[in-house]
């Protein structure tokens, strides 16, 4: 394409886009239709707001929603049990979350906030940790052994307890890992590591021994 053809394209590209502006500038004259044409919009413009109000629900009272379905789930760590309930708010409610995590409920006489809230099957649920008044899930330590040295010159010496009360299906590491001991003087908040046989869950600890 040479030079001059190209600017003959780019001037009727212009001469086009002026004859297009051209009868908008013209519509001046539709101003004079302002009473009828500016009720439309507003109009519009308020069934917008109040649809996009109700939708989102721009400004949500207090104790405007409520917990449904309560559920107990499984124990998921010691002493604490999951529950699981749906909140009566809207899935298109943009604030959702926020009404989710700041809604209470009430479980064994005291007020609980969700640990995590979800959208699930077109439900706001949230997820509850409670940790007292929970006996099926509180497990505890028996059959204390010590192993003595865990090996000579380890300044370690090893001992042994079997886990009790684990619930049905629940993950032992984890009960393991949080079931609170007390031995030797020494407080700890779980075992160093955790085994799993026929014989049961077995902790085990590797606390500091100079004798050893
Ligand atoms: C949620 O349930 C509570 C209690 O039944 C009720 O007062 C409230 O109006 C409900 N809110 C919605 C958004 O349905």
């Amino acid at each position: 394409m040479s030079p001059a053809s190209r600017t003959i394209i780019h001037h009727s590209l212009n001469r086009y886009r002026y004859n297009e502006t051209y009868p908008l500038l013209s519509t001046g004259r539709r101003k004079h239709n302002c009473p009828e044409h500016c009720l439309l919009t507003t109009l519009g413009a308020v069934i917008i707001f109040v649809v996009f109000a109700t939708v989102f629900r721009i400004m949500p009272a207090d104790n405007e929603f409520a917990w449904t379905n309560f559920e107990s789930s499984s124990c998921t760590t010691y002493a604490t049990r999951e529950y699981v309930a749906e909140l009566n708010v809207s899935i298109w409610n943009i604030h959702r979350m926020e009404i989710c995590m700041g809604t209470s409920a009430d479980v064994h006489g005291k007020p609980h906030r969700p640990s995590s809230c979800e959208v699930r099957s077109g439900k706001v649920v949230g997820h509850f940790a409670i940790s007292h008044d929970e006996p099926d899930c509180v497990t505890y330590w028996s059959e204390y052994k010590d192993k003595g040295c865990n090996a000579r010159g380890s300044k370690k010496r090893h001992i042994a307890q079997h886990l009790m009360n684990l619930p049905h299906k629940a993950n032992y590491k984890e009960f393991c890992a949080t079931t609170p001991a007390r031995f030797l003087e020494q407080e700890f908040s779980g075992a160093n590591s955790c085994e799993t046989s026929i014989w049961g869950v077995w902790g085990h600890w590797f606390i500091d021994d100079d004798s050893c």
